[in-house]
């Protein structure tokens, strides 16, 4: 499928850390904004991985010496895996326990994951849609993007107007996340996730990517062409997006 662009943001910055400075201001400004108003929450989309450990540890900070104040956001994960409980070291609740609830002031009952171990999980994904919806649609989302261009788990190949469903993972996303586990055998199979339809409901996206290894993706997902091939590319139909890299996941762009 092919359709027609509009241009994202990008932002190129010096180092990785700069990176994850410049993503956690965006955060920060929404949340500081926030507070400002008692409308309703700020509903920000979160995502897991390695690229966004040091946003949540400089948000954290800023919560510590600047205090940032959580107390009137949402938040919405992107996935979580099939199978893994909330309390296992590689599920993604847990990682968002260590990286961040833990550490800030934000009330746990408005932090949502995807359950990955409920027993009807396409009436959970239901369910996640439904409170997405309720909380009145993510303003501010969250994104890194897989070496073979995936949005969240949105394989190649994912329709552009998908929810949140279950998914199988690629042979390429297992063997990229076994670097969690003891084994790639321990990887599950399966997850469940937002779907890109889901993602480009979000008022604004925030796509991070750092290092050699995502310089093709970015390369493709900014000037390939823009289909279900290649999710990332297809948040050129949304108007408000920036991608933040460092220079290593900027260096195929042309200057
Ligand atoms: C994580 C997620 C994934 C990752 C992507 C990049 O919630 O949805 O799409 O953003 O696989 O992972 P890292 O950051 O580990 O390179």
């Amino acid at each position: 499928m092919t359709v027609v662009s509009k241009s994202p943001q990008i932002k190129i910055c010096d180092s990785s850390d700069a990176a994850a400075s410049a993503v956690a201001s965006i955060f920060a400004a929404a949340i500081g904004q926030q507070s400002q108003s008692t409308d309703r929450d700020l509903v920000l989309g979160l995502a897991t991985g390695g690229t966004p450990i040091r946003v949540y540890r400089k948000l954290v900070e800023m919560h510590d010496n600047d205090r940032l104040d959580f107390s009137a956001v949402t938040t919405f994960n992107l996935d979580e895996y099939v199978g893994l409980p909330g309390d296992h070291p590689q599920s993604y609740r847990y990682f968002m326990q260590q990286q961040l609830f833990d550490h800030i002031n934000v009330d746990l009952h408005r932090t949502h994951v995807p359950d990955g171990t409920a027993a009807d999980l396409a009436t959970a994904a239901c369910d996640y849609e439904g409170r997405i919806r309720q909380a009145g649609g993510i303003d501010l989302q969250l994104l890194g993007i897989g070496s073979n261009g995936h949005i969240a788990f949105n394989e190649p190949g994912s329709a552009a107007d998908s929810r949140t469903r279950v998914v199988d993972l690629t042979s390429e996303t297992i063997e990229a996340n076994a670097r969690f586990f003891d084994s790639p055998d321990q990887v599950p199979r399966k997850a469940i996730t937002m779907g890109i339809g889901t993602i480009l409901e979000a008022r604004q996206i925030v796509l991070m990517a750092t290092g050699s290894k995502k310089a093709d993706a970015v390369y493709r997902a900014l000037h390939g062409p823009v289909t279900t091939e290649n999710p990332a590319s297809l948040l050129r139909q949304h108007s408000q997006v920036v991608f933040v890299l460092d220079r290593e996941a900027a260096a195929r762009l042309p200057s």
